[in-house]
């Protein structure tokens, strides 16, 4: 058993982590200075932002989902701010509390909801849903069994997932730099994922004709750990997931 393995999976982990450090992530996830990445396999990716402009850009409408928005709800504003109809959750309160603090103006589209659970929106809701690094604390049995189902669920046929995951097999531990801590992910082989998504009627999206960003995107952050990003499509002919 890994030393961030609990009963319930990998939660208890992160909530630790994010009551000691959830102003402190806040304060840096908004500075993005940890949003530029290296080793980038795809020459039109740099960093988060371009990220999401390709993601606004692959969906159909602007109705979105920021699903693990960390504290400070730093891309629910961002998006909000540039008119989007964006809404984010998280599982630790602290985080949501965080968000609504420092940006008083979303605080009605911010909410607590765990993505091991059923979530809290109609199905085919959403033109778009971002989940950036946050399937790190979720066990693969949840992961398989409902966050994947219900992330693709919630998308509209034709809408865009954006899913960005630490990448291999098994747990990895680091000292994470900016916060002075030992900290413990789960890593995920982007082949399973992929066919997790497929049964949920969600296919990859591969570079564009212009050389586009698409296709199975890796990189590395500054702790430093090995990252895979990618978009999929629900396909139009499925109502639900
Ligand atoms: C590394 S942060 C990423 C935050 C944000 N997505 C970003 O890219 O900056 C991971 C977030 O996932 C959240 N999280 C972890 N497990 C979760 C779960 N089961 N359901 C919802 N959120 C979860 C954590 O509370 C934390 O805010």
């Amino acid at each position: 058993m890994s030393e961030c393995q609990t009963e319930g999976g990998f939660l208890d982990y992160s909530e630790d982590f994010y009551r000691s450090h959830g102003r402190r992530y806040s304060e840096v996830s908004h500075l993005r200075v940890r949003s530029t990445y290296i080793n980038t396999s795809h020459p039109a990716f740099k960093g988060d932002m371009d990220l999401q402009a390709r993601l606004v850009e692959l969906a159909p409408g602007r109705k979105g989902l920021d699903a693990g928005c960390g504290p400070g709800a730093r891309d629910v504003h961002h998006l909000w701010s540039m008119g989007f109809d964006i809404w984010g959750i998280d599982a630790v309160q602290g985080n949501i509390l965080e968000a609504q603090r420092r940006h008083p103006e979303i605080a009605d589209r911010v909410s607590v909801a765990d993505l091991r659970q059923a979530l809290p929106f109609p199905d085919t809701f959403f033109d778009f849903v971002m989940c950036n690094a946050v399937i790190q604390h979720i066990d693969p049995e949840s992961l398989k069994a409902t966050t994947l189902p219900e992330l693709s669920r919630v998308l509209k046929p034709g809408g865009v997932l954006q899913l960005m995951f630490k990448n291999g097999s098994g747990v990895i531990s680091v000292y994470d730099r900016v916060f002075g801590v030992d900290r413990a992910f789960l890593l995920y082989e982007e082949t399973k994922i992929l066919e997790i998504l497929k049964e949920h009627g969600c296919d990859l999206i591969e570079t564009g004709g212009r050389g586009e960003l698409g296709g199975l995107i890796y990189f590395t952050d500054y702790k430093p750990v090995d990252h895979c990003v990618f978009y999929v499509r629900k396909s139009k002919a499925l109502s639900t997931g």
